[in-house]
C-alpha cells in the first residue's frame, strides 16, 4: 500500500525542517490503515515501532511517499515495513529518507489481545 503526504509549514521544527514527531505519526497512521484494510474484521492498536533514526532532514514542500508492506504475521500481531521516500523514483536508494517496522496487535472490545482470527488473517 502507498500513501503520500505534503510537508507544510505547520509540520516544521524551529530549524525549518520536518519535525520528527509528525513523521512518526504518519508512519503509525498509515501502518494502522494498511492493517485495518487488509484485516477488516480486526481492531488494531500499535504495540511497537522498531529503530527510529532520522538521518536526513526534510524541507517544506516535499511530497513524501510512504510504502507500507506486510512483513510478518504472528498469533495476535502483524508487522509492517514502512519506507518513506522523497522524490519520484523509489528505486533510487538515496530517495529513502526513513524506514522502520511497525507492529500492531488485534484487540477485543475490552482492549485485550486476541488471535488474528479475522477473515483475511489466513491470506
Ligand atoms: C496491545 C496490548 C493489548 C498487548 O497486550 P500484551 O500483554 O502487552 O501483549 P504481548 O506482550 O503478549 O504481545 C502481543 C503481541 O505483540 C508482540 N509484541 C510485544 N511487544 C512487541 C514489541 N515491542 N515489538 C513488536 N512486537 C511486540 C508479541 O510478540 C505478541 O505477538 P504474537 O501474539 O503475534 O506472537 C497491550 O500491550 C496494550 O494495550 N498496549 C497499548 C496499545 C496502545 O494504546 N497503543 C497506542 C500507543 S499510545
Amino acid at each position: 500500500m502507498e500513501n503520500h503526504k505534503l510537508v507544510l509549514p505547520e509540520h516544521l521544527n524551529h530549524f525549518g525542517y520536518l519535525f520528527g514527531g509528525y513523521m512518526l505519526q504518519w508512519v503509525d497512521e498509515y501502518a494502522w490503515i494498511a492493517a485495518s484494510l487488509q484485516y477488516p474484521g480486526c481492531q488494531f492498536v500499535t504495540i511497537g515501532m522498531d529503530k527510529v533514526e532520522f538521518k536526513k532532514s526534510v524541507r517544506k514542500g516535499t511530497i513524501l511517499k510512504f510504502v507500507i508492506e506486510r512483513a510478518r504475521m504472528g498469533t495476535t500481531s502483524i508487522q509492517y515495513n514502512v519506507g518513506v521516500y522523497q522524490g519520484k523514483d523509489t528505486t533510487v536508494n538515496r530517495s529513502l529518507i526513513f524506514s522502520t517496522k511497525v507492529t500492531l496487535v488485534n484487540v477485543n472490545e475490552e482492549g485485550k489481545k486476541t488471535k488474528l482470527t479475522c477473515p483475511e488473517a489466513s491470506k
